[in-house]
């Protein structure tokens, strides 16, 4: 998804803007531009393809000022083009724009500027030439911004500098925009690690907030105009963090970092003097009067939801898990008995954000179960649980799914002592399971045979992923982690439907990973066999000591022996490393797999 970077100092802006934009590549992208204020006008270079093609450009031209603006473009309008990169100009120069979302009324706009000359293909070319009109009519660049905004309708977060003026001007409606603080600096982004390794101090913009920064501070305001204060806040990630690290990728990266990830995710919340999960972001009512749970979530989010629906139900707790987007285009039956989570690592995801949308006023309460802090979903749910998973750059994820999971248990234990009807499970035994997971993910990334079966079947004709109970959404998992970074066909369902169907596919060129968990291992083994009636090799994802599994089995991935609810998330890591090894044997883009974005923010 597009990535949005500004910047205001007392020195030339263009390093800190490039680096703005290398720090957003993780948002996916297929064209790149910059726009500076230099005191003969705006300086605008954009390239279609990688950043390195624009950094080229900026070498043979150099860019010089103190303010600027820079945008990395995922095509929704128009091809990735140099004309329809970001940033958009008037039609005399006077101002550019780079923008993130959609503008739904572009097109009668477009019909209403029809006397200007329009260079690209985009929606967002309109917000210039709107300014543009505003500026004949007279208005200083504050007020011609904000009276293009409101003509404007959609989701989007804008950027704007003005030739004469060193301000740069930004506004939000339904997209991220993040202002960071530092002494004499400000900076402008669609996301944190843009400007972290200059400064941690944030501020998060609401909705309809307009700021105006300039080298001597900045001013936020309102929809009308009128001053409003909003918190600066200080994010603990460590710039390192947003970096490699020493990793060939940021995916290799996250996947190791996941036993530090889990670590936080259950810190402070697993009481073992009352057995009892405890968020301290929760009022102790929350849950009052809630007797069924909706979860929505897309994509790795989904087989989280997926994974705590399975721990719910077998707790005694109504729970369904559905795909945001199709829970929102057809919202099932909600009322103040209904409890909605929505679980979403970017907290930004807009068909998720739009199923939290579809139950308001229904009297249902909406609990945010998200890694980014002021992120959309934070703001729109009536409460929110942080994964705390750090930043997760790679495009496929992974800790974020490890600390989803962590999570969902310990919300799991504590909606099941709260909720009537509810049955706490074995509390002690899975807060007990859970607590030494860190270690168990470590001894799983020291000890894992994964490499071995990547380099065997990383040429196989498509890839099979089964398992049953939490092992279902951690097949469903695998595939999708194996499909987008490897580029292969894989497909995960559950071992119980094997007969029926997926099992005319199985070849003996076909791997087939079944995943077991410790619960209803006999019934997956009997599938087991079947596949290997069919000579299929089978890679078990297994704990250590499962000897009848690994007669019937061309390779065990073993995990630690572990109760069965926290089992899935030990698998899921060998199956991440599989993923990941394979795709590295193919020579894939790992980190940014093609047409594929970290947050996918139109529906
Ligand atoms: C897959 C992946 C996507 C996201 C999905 C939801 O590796 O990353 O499937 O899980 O787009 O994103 P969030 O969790 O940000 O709502």
């Amino acid at each position: 998804m597009c990535g949005i970077t500004a910047r205001v100092g007392h020195d030339e802006a263009i390093d800190e803007l490039l680096s703005g934009l290398r720090n957003l590549e993780y948002r996916g992208y297929d064209s790149a531009g910059v726009a500076t204020v230099t005191p003969d006008g705006l300086t605008v270079i954009k390239r279609s393809g990688e950043i390195d093609e624009l950094c080229t450009a900026v070498e043979k031209t150099p860019v010089h000022g103190s303010s600027g603006i820079g945008h990395t473009r995922w095509s929704t309008h128009g091809p990735p083009t140099d004309a329809n990169a970001h940033p958009h100009t008037d039609c005399l120069g006077q101002v550019a724009v780079v923008h993130n979302g959609i503008i739904d009324n572009y097109s009668d706009l477009r019909d209403e500027l029809s006397t200007h000359e329009f260079t690209s293909d985009t929606d967002t070319e309109v917000v210039p030439h709107l300014i543009e009109e505003q500026l004949s009519a007279g208005y200083e660049p504050e007020e011609a911004f904000r009276r293009t905004i409101d003509r404007i309708s959609g989701s989007y977060a804008i950027a704007a500098v003005f030739d004469g003026s060193d301000a740069v001007y930004g506004t939000r409606s339904g997209s991220p925009l993040v202002l960071g603080v530092d002494d004499d600096t400000y900076y402008l982004a669609s996301d944190v690690p843009a400007f972290l390794e200059y400064t941690d101090d944030v501020v998060y913009l609401q909705d309809g907030d307009v700021v105006v920064m300039d080298p001597d501070g900045y001013e936020i305001s309102d929809t009308d105009g009128e001053a409003v204060e909003r918190a600066v806040e200080t994010v603990d990630w460590d710039p390192s963090d947003a970096g490699k690290g020493g990793y060939a990728h940021y995916m290799l990266k996250e996947i190791y970092e996941q036993p530090t990830a889990l670590r936080q995710s259950i810190r402070g919340r697993s009481n073992s003097m009352t057995g009892r999960a405890e968020f301290e972001e929760l009022p102790e009512e929350t849950f009052d009067g809630v007797e069924s749970v909706h979860l929505v979530a897309m994509g790795t989010s989904y087989h989280a939801a997926l994974y705590a629906q399975a721990l719910l139900s077998d707790r005694g707790v109504t729970a369904q898990a559905f795909l945001s987007g199709e829970y929102g285009s057809n919202p099932p039956p909600t009322d103040e008995r209904t409890l909605v989570i929505a679980v979403t690592q970017s907290g930004e995801t807009a068909d998720t954000l739009s199923a939290i949308r579809s139950v308001q006023g229904t009297g249902a309460r909406t609990l945010a179960v998200t890694n980014v802090v002021g992120s959309t979903a934070t703001r729109e749910c009536d409460d929110t649980v942080y994964i705390r998973a750090g930043p997760e750059i790679g495009v496929a994820a992974t800790k974020s799914f490890s600390s989803q999971v962590a999570t969902l248990i310990l919300l799991s234990e504590r909606l099941s002592q709260d909720l009537s009807g509810g049955t706490p499970r074995a509390t002690g035994e899975v807060l007990d399971a859970l607590s030494v997971l860190p270690d168990d993910v470590q001894r799983v990334l020291d000890a894992s045979t994964a490499d071995t079966v990547a380099a065997e079947y990383h040429d196989s004709d498509s890839y099979f992923f089964i398992g049953r109970g939490v092992g279902h959404p951690v097949s469903m998992e695998g595939s999708l982690k194996f499909k987008e970074i490897t580029y292969d066909h894989a497909e995960g369902f559950s071992a119980a439907e094997l007969k029926h169907g997926p099992l005319a596919l199985v070849t003996e060129n076909t791997p087939v990973f079944a995943v077991f968990t410790g619960r209803d291992d006999t019934k997956t083994l009997h599938n087991v066999k079947e596949i290997r009636a069919r000579d299929a090799p089978v890679i078990a994802v297994a704990s250590e000591g499962t000897d009848r599994i690994r007669e019937y089995a061309d390779h065990v991935l073993e995990i630690p022996e572990t109760h069965p609810d926290v089992a899935g998330v030990l698998a899921n890591v060998q199956l991440q490393l599989v993923s990941y090894l394979a795709a590295d044997e193919l020579a894939r883009p790992i980190d940014k797999p093609r047409n594929l974005a970290k947050s996918v923010t139109v529906e």
